[in-house]
């Protein structure tokens, strides 16, 4: 028996996101019987319900209260009565600026020729992972209207790039690029010739921190060439780094090579602190109830969070039980398309593990 007795926080959210969570959470207990450790839960019931009722997202007091566990498990975040905008920056970019998660990771990863709809590319030819800048660029919120309402208003949204967040980044993505030690290839992923402030200064860390590791082959790729390779080169991709807008934007179109939201997960993590893991998909608020949704994707971000907190044998299962069920069982990735309900698949995956 490990020693090992994790706190885990769990965030089931809005939607399908408490669906999707229990099958996470079903595979996560199958997973510490058979690699033997231990963990406690504990339910948070932030998300669209909760604002609705008391006007709170989530508050200063809680977000300190998140760094006592050792992860996050999130559902998802979104709900049709809400305002856009309200929970997503309340809950979601609150725990992510809160905690400092500076980093989100999102693989991309295509487990059987079937699911994806590039024709002819294969498992081996779509297999890499997106390191998106999580705490800076446009989403930091700042900006002005001037002369709001008025013909000659002007809405300034700022891209917010400091030294040492961009350093911090590109460090974590070459650091993984060594780690994972597949083609040992980290392309920058960005916009030189025309954002010439920011990625200035991201090419400039960039062109720096890379002589610290000579085993590391690099690259660079325009942004809007980068989704171009995703549909035509996607194997040239090994370990892409870029900032938090070109990451959430080209990572739902990797999503997609790689089978669809039921299967993209992803991790925000703050290396030094707590982290927090989510399907990549929102809280697909039609099919709430339907038992139709995919949970693999909510399952992968569990063995992502195992893989984090110091279990990467039991991540590893879950991933090789993932890709068997969806290998040779499922019938599609999509939402009422897998020949088994939400609940099956989950079994699915116990059964296999
Ligand atoms: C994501 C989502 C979020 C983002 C939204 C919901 C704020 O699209 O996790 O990619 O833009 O980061
Ligand atoms: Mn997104």
């Amino acid at each position: 028996m490990s020693k090992k007795d994790y706190k885990i926080a769990v965030m089931g959210g809005d939607g399908t996101g408490p669906e999707v969570v229990a099958e996470g959470l079903k595979v996560l207990d199958a997973a510490s019987k058979k690699f033997g450790f231990n963990y406690k839960t504990t339910m948070l019931d932030y998300g669209g319900e909760r604002y609705m009722k008391t006007g709170k997202t989530v508050t200063d007091e809680e977000i300190e209260g998140l760094k006592k566990y050792d992860a996050i498990f999130l559902g998802a975040i979104g709900h049709p009565d809400v305002k856009p905008g309200i929970l997503e920056q309340g809950i979601l970019l609150k725990t992510r600026f809160g905690l400092d998660q500076y980093i989100n990771l999102r693989p991309v990863k295509l487990y059987d020729s079937r699911f994806t709809p590039l024709k002819d590319k294969k498992p081996q030819d779509i297999d890499f992972v997106v390191v998106r800048e999580n705490s800076e660029g446009i989403y930091t919120g700042k900006g002005e209207f001037r002369d709001k309402g008025s013909k000659d208003e002007v809405a300034i949204q700022i891209s917010y790039n400091t030294r040492k967040g961009v350093e911090r980044c590109i460090r974590y993505a070459f650091e993984f690029t060594r780690k994972r030690n597949k083609r040992k290839k980290l392309t920058l992923c960005g916009k030189t010739n025309v954002l010439t402030y920011a990625w200035d200064l991201w090419q400039r860390v960039f062109d720096e921190v890379k002589k610290e590791y000579p085993d590391v082959q690099t690259d660079y790729a325009h942004v809007d060439a980068t989704t171009m390779w995703f549909v035509k080169n996607p194997e040239w991709f090994d370990v892409i780094v870029t900032d938090n807008i070109f990451g959430d934007i080209i990572t739902d179109l990797g999503a997609m090579i790689q089978g669809g939201m039921g299967i993209a997960a992803g991790g925000n993590i703050n290396p030094e602190g707590v982290s927090m893991f989510e399907p990549i998909g929102g809280s697909a608020p039609k099919y709430t109830g339907k038992h139709v949704i995919n949970p693999l994707a909510a399952i992968c971000a569990a063995g992502m969070l195992l893989d984090n907190i110091g279990e990467p044998e039991a991540a590893k299962a879950i991933e090789n039980s993932v890709i068997k069920v969806s290998t040779t069982k499922l019938q599609s990735l999509a939402a009422g398309k897998m020949g088994f309900s939400t609940e099956q698949v989950g079994d699915l995956v116990v059964e296999n593990l």
